[in-house]
């Protein structure tokens, strides 16, 4: 009876099965042992206990998952949690500030800007991301740059009612 021996080769990268990521999320830097193929969003939900953020297609597609990235909003279902180290990231949880909600997230109360609310965390941080580009200036303007996020409920009419009196455009509904 022979033995095998197995001889590693050097030339071979091994992935680890967990390697150490630290995560600043709402300001607060926080450490995990994420394997490193973990996507930001199952980062949040499933490790960072943060489950406002919506998992709906996990491909891209309906924006459920957006969050902000130094300010810039991004599905975060299609970036790696590794390679948002060192950036500031925002979830619909560190929207509100000393207890009081972001002006939007009063907005979506006010006008009743949601059904199931599934979509309103994405909706929400999308809007804001948007806000920061800086780009609107109709209310054509925000329908358009609000198109990747889905809302499977139909609340379109008054998610751009609150965004738009949060921008200070035009009431939507006025012929
Ligand atoms: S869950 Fe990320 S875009 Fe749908
Ligand atoms: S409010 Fe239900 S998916 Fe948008």
């Amino acid at each position: 009876m022979t033995t095998d021996t197995f001889t590693a080769d050097p030339s071979v990268v091994t992935l680890p099965a967990s390697q150490p990521i630290t995560l600043t999320i709402n300001g607060v830097s926080r450490q995990f042992n994420l394997a490193p193929w973990t996507t930001l969003l199952d980062a949040l939900r499933e490790y960072a206990n943060l489950m406002g953020t919506k998992k709906g297609c996990d491909h891209g597609q309906c924006g459920s998952c957006t969050v902000l990235v130094d300010g810039k909003r991004i599905n975060s279902c299609l970036t790696l949690a590794i390679m948002q180290e060192g950036k500031a990231i925002t979830t619909i949880e560190g929207l509100a500030e000393d207890g009081t909600l972001h002006p939007l997230q009063q907005a979506f109360i006010d006008h009743d800007a949601f059904q199931c609310g599934y979509c309103t965390p994405g909706q929400i941080c999308s809007a804001v991301g948007m806000m920061n580009e800086g780009k609107v200036r109709t209310v054509a303007d925000v329908k358009e740059l609000m198109s990747g996020n889905i809302c499977r409920c139909g609340a379109y009419p008054h998610i751009v009612d609150a965004i738009c009196d949060v921008m200070q455009l035009p009431d939507p509904q006025t012929p």
